[in-house]
């Protein structure tokens, strides 16, 4: 497994396992199967409604607590200061732990910078490792950045090769924020897995088209999280660290690139 050390020395693995839409027994037993995998980052979020379910299913996995990274999200009900801090306190308790790895602004809400202030104090009081935001455009990251005291470890965006975001993620890299990528297979927009490009390349090395487009963003300094309920899915999704690609095939992916959000967060 590959890692991102974060701007306060936290080691954080390059990819995890994303966990958006899945519930209850289901959701305990795919966290802990993917653990028993290999995967050590869990990315779960109070708008999922399975955080309790996610730390669960670490507990299960058998692996120590302590060799796993979660991260979680606070979203628009808890949009103050008070809010965004007692929302720190609620997931502790909901999942059980002494603290979290990592903790998002899940979006930028009207009063995001008040919320990341709270996470500032959250992380002084060592409930969270590190901190971070979510889906901030490079205007709204600059606001924070110009307010905040403490530079956002992370920034999880929409990320994959139709819409990489590579001179956004470099300028975080700049700053010190790594970029993180939500929805690393389109989430179902595109037909990804019949993509030519990845196909091809894919089977100069043995691989799937997935995979390669995963290995696209890593290699270019992004984290990933894909999310599968299928045990076949979790192993392929993290096969990813035994092959490189070649100048020539990063440069026939960035073609992919259409420079366009295909959810429309970002306009
Ligand atoms: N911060 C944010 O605002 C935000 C927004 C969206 C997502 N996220 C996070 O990012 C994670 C990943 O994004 P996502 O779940 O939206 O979308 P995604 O990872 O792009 O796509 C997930 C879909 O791809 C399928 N899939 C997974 N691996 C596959 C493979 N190897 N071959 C074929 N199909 C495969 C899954 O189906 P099966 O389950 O049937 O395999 C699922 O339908 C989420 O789970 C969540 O943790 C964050």
């Amino acid at each position: 497994m590959e890692n991102r050390i974060l701007n306060n020395g936290i080691i954080m693995p390059a990819a995890g396992f994303g966990t958006w839409d899945l519930r209850g027994q289901e959701c305990i037993s795919c966290v802990a199967k993917a653990i028993t995998l290999g995967y050590r980052l869990i990315d779960t979020a109070i708008m999922y409604g399975n955080e309790a379910e996610c730390a669960e299913g670490v507990r299960q996995s058998g692996i120590d607590r302590s060799e796993v990274f979660i991260t979680t999200k606070i979203n628009s009900p808890y949009g103050t200061y008070q809010k965004t801090a007692k929302a720190v306190d609620d997931s502790l308790k909901r999942m059980k732990l002494d603290y979290i790895d990592l903790i998002l602004i899940h979006e930028p809400y009207e009063r995001y910078i008040d919320m990341y202030k709270a996470l500032e104090d959250a992380y002084k009081a060592g409930k969270v490792r590190a901190i971070g935001v979510s889906n901030l455009n490079r205007r709204l990251y600059e606001r924070l950045v110009q307010s905040c005291e403490i530079v956002p470890a992370v920034n999880q965006v929409e990320c994959h090769v139709y819409y990489p975001q590579l001179s956004y993620s470099r300028y975080l890299k700049e700053k010190g924020t790594v970029m993180e990528s939500w929805a690393p297979f389109t989430e179902g927009r595109r037909r990804i897995f019949d993509e030519p490009v990845l196909k091809n390349i894919g089977a100069a090395h043995g691989k799937t088209s997935g995979q390669i487009a995963l290995k696209y963003l890593l290699q270019n300094g992004i984290t990933v999280i894909p999310k599968t309920s299928k045990e076949e899915r979790m192993k392929e999704n993290i096969d990813l660290f035994d092959f490189e690609l070649s100048e020539d095939e990063l440069k026939q992916i960035a073609l992919l690139d259409k420079g366009q959000s295909l959810f429309g967060w970002y306009d």
